[in-house]
């Protein structure tokens, strides 16, 4: 298989994950002392936040993680108008803050109704934190709280994100030309 050419590097990628960490350890500093959940938008989130977690330890937050997940996708690459719930948290959401961590915010659909359902479900505070962030696709009217990297409107994968399942593995951020 050839190299996937790379977009961001694994060292850029760790370097920004640290300070996304201490970006929502500021922001949380003026929220009441509750404490937060984090939720992992499943698949594509699981190796940002396997990492995100672990540089928000170094900054002294200990939040319980729990898992979601949506399906949207048409194709493989394009997502469809209507996200449904697949996997839901088993945390109860009621007046908790959460954050919830996602791969990439394309068209923002899946973030929008993943935002809403928890809204439904009586979380206090929703906030998103996304690795990637491509506004150049956006449909719905949402804007993550926390963005690792700004990219172009190309296919990425890696570092999590797939195309048909593969890549999720590659350590850094690639860019696939024809998806
Ligand atoms: P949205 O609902 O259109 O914002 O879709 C977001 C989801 O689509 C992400 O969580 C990814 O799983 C997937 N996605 C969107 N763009 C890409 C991409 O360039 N590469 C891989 N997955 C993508
Ligand atoms: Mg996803």
């Amino acid at each position: 298989m050839d190299r996937v050419p790379e977009l961001i590097s694994a060292e850029s990628i760790a370097a920004r994950v640290r300070e996304l960490a201490a970006e929502i350890v500021t922001a949380r500093a003026s929220d009441p002392a509750n404490g937060f959940v984090v939720l992992v938008l499943l698949k594509g989130a699981f190796v940002f936040a396997a990492d995100l977690v672990r540089a928000l330890d170094e900054r002294g937050a200990a939040p319980p993680i729990d898992f979601i997940s949506v399906s949207s996708y048409g194709s493989a690459s394009e997502s469809s108008g209507s996200v449904t719930l697949e996997a839901h948290p088993r945390v109860d959401l009621a007046g908790k803050d959460v954050l919830l961590v996602d791969d990439i915010l394309d068209t923002g659909r899946s973030l929008e109704a993943v935002t809403r359902w928890l809204r439904d479900q009586g979380a206090r505070r929703v906030r998103a934190c996304v690795l990637l962030d491509k506004p150049s696709r956006r449909v719905a009217e949402i804007a993550a709280d926390f963005t690792g990297f700004e990219v172009p409107d190309r296919f990425v994968v890696g570092y999590g994100l797939d195309y048909d399942e593969r890549y999720r593995h590659l350590p850094y951020v690639g860019v696939l030309d024809t998806p």
